[in-house]
């Protein structure tokens, strides 16, 4: 969580720097702030809140920075003090000379904070980062080398951290580094910049340098150096970056996550375009670096991901066992990171994450790899810390998303998985020809079944705001789709802030039958299949308590009108590909209810798209 930029060069810096910020407001949206260096003295503007904030203040005081040309900037997500201006980035020493930004949690601030103020530093904030300032500050004062200083200061840090620094003695040098967060470095001509992440950058370079933990930085107008952590120079690698800027437009809807839904079909048609070519020939996955013998063997996966792509990731663990009859455990990586977990060289390990950097995420896979096990990634960000560490990497290709809430990246992700199942099971031979082919054949149909949905949606808008004043509401599935119940509930607390639950329908008479009563709306997501009698039972039980139930299905059965008060009707499917149509009614549900009580879709509260803390 957080973004940081840095620009030094000869062009205007304050719009930079604001335009970066606003291409990394993913990463949070507490406070937002800026340092300049302005002809007198360096200069610092904050603001609490989102970035037009910021924009804002900045206005009020734009003579002081018109020639300004180097500077720092910071887009918080709150870990160690309110989300004020106080705490808000960058911050200073006592005197004001020097100032940083910083992304990251630094373990060890407590401890350092009371020795800084036995030499004197007086805390203002209440954040990890400015024990950082004053320590810099201190080893400066003492080496009269702000690159040096930061060194001397990082290797006292514990913890994760991505740092750019100023002082008004250096006029014309920026200094950046990291340990366990994302930075790199663009190159221009006689400019240098420092982001976060590419979007930031991208505008105006395409020559970019990934940093690695521990490096330094030194950035002047004419040169870069790069500095291993015992400050010895070390050659230096820009690469030309994968990306096109893009401008990222609502294309006249309402909201990102509304666009970003409508975009599935298109999503899904792209990665299937090269890797399921017909029903009849076999699948092409080059991204799956293990060998067919290897795959052959197989017999024990783990997954691990967090939030959607944790349910991305069920849903991939039931395919894998169905399709290829291998034994998958799925779990949320800030569980299986603190753990004594059973992982070796026999045991393919998948990361499932649509950013690449969800720091628990990035950790788990680390501990796998260091023991040995292959590491497939699936992600959206194939620039990621988690594709650099893939043996095997599959990029799922849903193009930027914007909306904190994921959509297109969770279908991108199940395709991805239903590519990966498929390619095991045709090495292992391990589903029935007629089987494999109706799924590889139905699976191309996908997108314009997702079309007919999106060309109803007024429907379930109409569903949506019929019960949009609950206080609660249960998704109820089985099988294959008690992940998308999971994740329908998800999608709706996160943008409605309505308390939301997914249960197995299975489950609800072992406890949360009890809380049903006729103010309580219990969506069962039925589709067609082994479990929709059951499901149907479960139902009924819940109707028995006067539960308002609702129902998606892909059945027409006339029956169904008596038990439920709504029905959305979805194209007929078959079960085992049905999660990949069930989503995206709820999406729309969570959307439409979010929209209707006028919460903030896009960004909502407390929340970041890239979540880079443990
Ligand atoms: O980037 P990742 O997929 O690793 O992110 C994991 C979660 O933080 C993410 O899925 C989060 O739950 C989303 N806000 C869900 O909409």
């Amino acid at each position: 969580m957080c973004g940081i930029v840095g620009y030094i060069g000869n062009k205007s810096v304050v719009d930079i720097l604001v335009n970066g910020l606003s291409q990394l407001e993913y990463r949070g949206y507490d406070s937002a702030g800026v340092a300049v260096q302005t002809s007198s003295k360096i200069k610092v503007y904050k603001a609490e809140g989102k970035l037009e904030n910021l924009s804002s203040v900045l206005m009020q005081h734009k003579s002081e920075f018109a020639d300004s040309t180097m500077g720092i900037g910071h887009i918080r997500w709150a870990t160690h003090g309110a989300p004020n201006v106080i705490n808000a980035h960058p911050h200073t020493c006592n005197c004001g000379n020097l100032v940083i930004v910083h992304n990251g949690i630094i373990e060890n601030y407590k401890e350092l904070k009371v020795k800084l103020e036995a030499k004197g530093a007086k805390f203002r904030s209440q954040t990890d980062t400015e024990a950082v300032a004053h320590l810099i500050a201190y080893k400066y004062e003492e080496t009269k080398d702000l690159t040096e200083a930061v060194r001397l200061a990082t290797q006292e840090l514990d913890g994760a951290y991505a740092l750019c620094v100023m002082h008004n003695n250096e006029k014309n040098k920026l200094i950046a580094t990291k340990r366990n967060a994302p930075l790199l470095v663009g190159v221009g001509e006689d400019e240098y910049y420092v982001a976060s992440d590419v979007p930031a950058i991208i505008p105006y370079t395409k020559k970019a340098m990934y940093l690695n933990d521990n490096q330094i930085v030194e950035l002047s107008r004419s040169e870069m150096k790069l500095f291993n952590s015992n400050g010895e120079p070390i050659p230096q690698k820009v690469e030309i970056l994968p990306w096109e800027p893009v401008a990222l437009s609502k294309m006249g809807y309402k909201h990102f996550m509304l666009k970003e839904i409508h975009e599935q079909p298109d999503v899904i048609r792209n990665i299937l375009v090269g890797k399921l070519h017909s029903a009849d020939s076999q699948i092409t996955l080059d991204e799956v670096k293990l060998d067919k013998q290897t795959l052959k063997d197989l017999n024990r996966i783990q997954i691990i991901a967090c939030g959607t792509s944790l349910h991305a990731a069920m849903i991939g663990k039931y395919i894998i066992e169905n399709f290829c009859g291998i034994a998958v455990d799925v779990e949320a990586s800030s569980e299986y990171i603190y753990r004594k977990t059973v992982t070796d060289k026999h045991t393919l390990v998948i990361g499932v994450s649509q950013s690449g950097e969800t720091a628990d995420t990035l950790t788990a896979i680390k501990q796998a790899k260091a023991r040995g096990s292959h590491i497939l990634i699936i992600t959206n960000r194939p620039d990621s810390a988690m594709a650099r560490e893939a043996d095997s990497l599959v990029p799922v290709n849903a193009g930027i998303e914007v909306s904190v809430a994921a959509t297109k990246s969770y279908i991108a992700q199940l395709v991805s998985f239903y590519l990966l199942a498929l390619y095991m099971a045709e090495i292992k031979g391990s589903l029935d020809e007629s089987v494999l082919k109706s799924l590889k054949s139905e699976l191309t149909l996908v997108p314009q079944k997702i079309e007919q949905i999106l060309s109803h949606k007024e429907d379930i808008q109409k569903c949506a705001q019929h019960y949009a004043n609950t206080k609660d509401f249960i998704y109820v599935a089985r099988g294959i789709n008690f992940p998308t119940a999971l994740e329908g509930a998800l999608k709706l607390k996160e943008i409605s802030y309505i308390n939301a639950t997914g249960y197995p329908a299975g489950e609800l008479k072992h406890g949360p039958i009890a809380m049903l009563d006729e103010s309580m709306p219990v969506l069962s997501i039925l589709m067609k299949g082994s479990v929709y009698e059951k499901l149907l039972s479960n139902s009924e039980e819940a109707k028995a308590r006067n539960a308002r139930m609702i129902a998606l299905t892909n059945s027409t059965s006339e029956k169904l009108k008596e038990l439920f008060e709504f029905i959305i009707e979805v194209p007929d499917i078959q079960e085992l590909l049905s999660p990949l149509i069930a989503m995206v009614p709820l999406q729309l549900i969570a959307y439409y209810i979010a929209e209707y009580l006028g919460k903030d879709v896009d960004q909502p509260r407390n929340l970041a798209k890239s979540v880079t803390v443990e």
